[in-house]
């Protein structure tokens, strides 16, 4: 298991909501994010700020350096050249402006139906020909669908791992078969960089997007890995300043020299504290990696359990083929995700971005408990005693749905100032058992009791 102290990093799990400790269990839809990332975006615009390979002063060599180092540590963190990684503001982003680039020259691509709508849309809006690959019931790509509609494409894209029923798919077997056929493999990292080792060059795909934010870095931050020979098929699909060596007069107006990659896919100015700070997001990441997938599992083994003692459905495969997410089938998630957040619990309801994955288990949305390496036992202990109760509350109709107010939640929330136990809190190693908003072990008796008469006046 990855250690507690992990927590201590980030600063939003010391957040109260309505008197009870913040619980996070939205991860796949965003990270939360370490202070070190934190300071690094104001350290780089109270320090360093400016633009990159162009100002030939103090503050643009730093950025520069600053903005190429990050890009050796992402790259090296799947396991690329820093060449063949191209910046990209997130996984929509990257995938968008592959397929731009790649669907003037190919016709025809396969999805899957477990694809999230960021590696389904911006195929099927440019395809001449789009398949959909089927899965099992179980959640796992159907090889057998997969080999047969193989040999009709160009192009195959699917994501490493679902943001829905949480399958980690063998991306080096998917990508093999295909390689076989000479097609281009293209895999969605949204959720799968972010908490399986990867290496790009064993898995021996052509291309792999994925997103900042989703692995502890900024928003508006992300990767493109494109393999040098697909580099070699494709054409700069947007220009401007910084992705050329020479524009000049020509006879016929003017003529292009490119810059080689990964710089002739970058026009214009970057978002380059976010870059910076990604990489330091993915030094922070490498420390634990290897232990996430591990970590997740033992937490989601104990939410799968109370879901099956509980006789309540869920999509996806058992714990030991998933990462930590569960989606949950319920008659109205909102209103549930809506009730939980209450209880400081977040997670997300809806369709996920996932409407024809919905639409095969015939269900219109989920209730979604995402981990990740800040989650702890105790945390999935309450969410259990929590959600049990709630659900209780709304079968008995006696919880009534409130759409959400922000403003006023957050009004009401307790921080740690006004504390009677924050001076402990500063001194005492023991802070966590006297602090009367967590539910530690210790006190857990009482804590499910006032969780229980909570709800029961809610
Ligand atoms: N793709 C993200 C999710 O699954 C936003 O929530």
């Amino acid at each position: 298991m990855i250690p507690e102290t992990v927590r201590d990093h980030f600063p939003i799990l010391k957040r109260m909501v309505n008197g009870f400790p913040l619980v996070y269990m939205d991860s796949a839809a965003t990270s939360l994010k370490p202070i070190e990332v934190i300071d690094t975006l104001v350290r780089f615009y109270t320090a360093h700020d400016s633009n990159v390979w162009r100002s030939p002063h103090v503050l643009g060599a730093e950025s520069t350096d600053a903005f190429e180092k990050a890009r050796e540590k992402v790259a090296k963190f799947i396991g690329a050249k820093p060449s063949d990684l191209v910046f990209v503001t997130s996984t929509t982003d990257g995938i968008n402006r592959l397929a731009e680039m790649l669907m003037r020259r190919k016709k025809a691509v396969m999805c899957t139906v477990m694809d999230h709508h960021s590696n389904m849309l911006p195929w099927y809006t440019r395809a001449r020909k789009f398949l959909l690959c089927n899965i099992t019931k179980e959640g796992f790509i159907d090889t057998e669908d997969y080999e047969n509609k193989l040999k009709k494409v160009d192009v195959v894209a699917f994501p490493m791992v679902s943001n829905v029923l949480g399958t980690i798919n063998d991306v080096k077997d998917l990508a093999e078969r295909a390689k076989d056929r000479k097609k281009i493999v293209v895999v969605d990292g949204a959720q799968g960089v972010p908490h399986v080792p990867v290496n790009v060059y064993r898995l021996k795909i052509d291309a792999l997007a994925f997103s900042g934010h989703k692995m502890l870095g900024p928003h508006g931050s992300g990767g493109l890995y494109i393999s040098p020979e697909l580099q070699d098929e494709l054409k700069p699909v947007f220009s401007g300043g910084d992705s050329i060596k020479a524009v000049r007069l020509a006879e016929k107006g003017i003529k292009i020299e490119w810059l080689p990659p990964p710089h002739c896919f970058e026009a214009g100015t970057p978002s380059i504290a976010n870059y910076v700070a990604l990489g330091v997001a993915t030094d922070f990441l490498s420390r634990y990696i290897d232990d996430v997938i591990p970590h997740e599992r033992e937490l989601i083994k104990e939410l799968i359990n109370f879901l099956d003692d509980a006789k309540i459905s869920y999509l996806g495969p058992p714990p030991e083929k998933r990462c930590g997410l569960v989606s949950i089938i319920l008659k109205e998630p909102d209103r549930v995700a809506y009730t939980l957040s209450k209880y400081g619990i977040c997670t997300r309801a809806g369709h996920h971005c996932a409407n024809p994955l919905h639409d095969f288990f015939n269900v219109s949305g989920t209730l979604r408990f995402s981990l990740y390496l800040y989650n702890t036992r105790r945390e999935v202990e309450y969410a259990t005693v929590v959600l049990d109760q709630v659900l209780t509350q709304v079968k008995e109709k006696a919880v009534k749905y409130v759409p959400p107010d922000f403003t006023f939640k957050m009004a009401r929330q307790i921080p740690c100032e006004l504390c009677p136990y924050s001076e402990l809190c500063e001194t005492s190693e023991h802070a966590i058992e006297l602090c009367p908003y967590v539910p530690s072990f210790v006190k857990k008796r009482r804590f499910h009791a006032v969780v229980r008469e909570e709800i029961a006046t809610a």
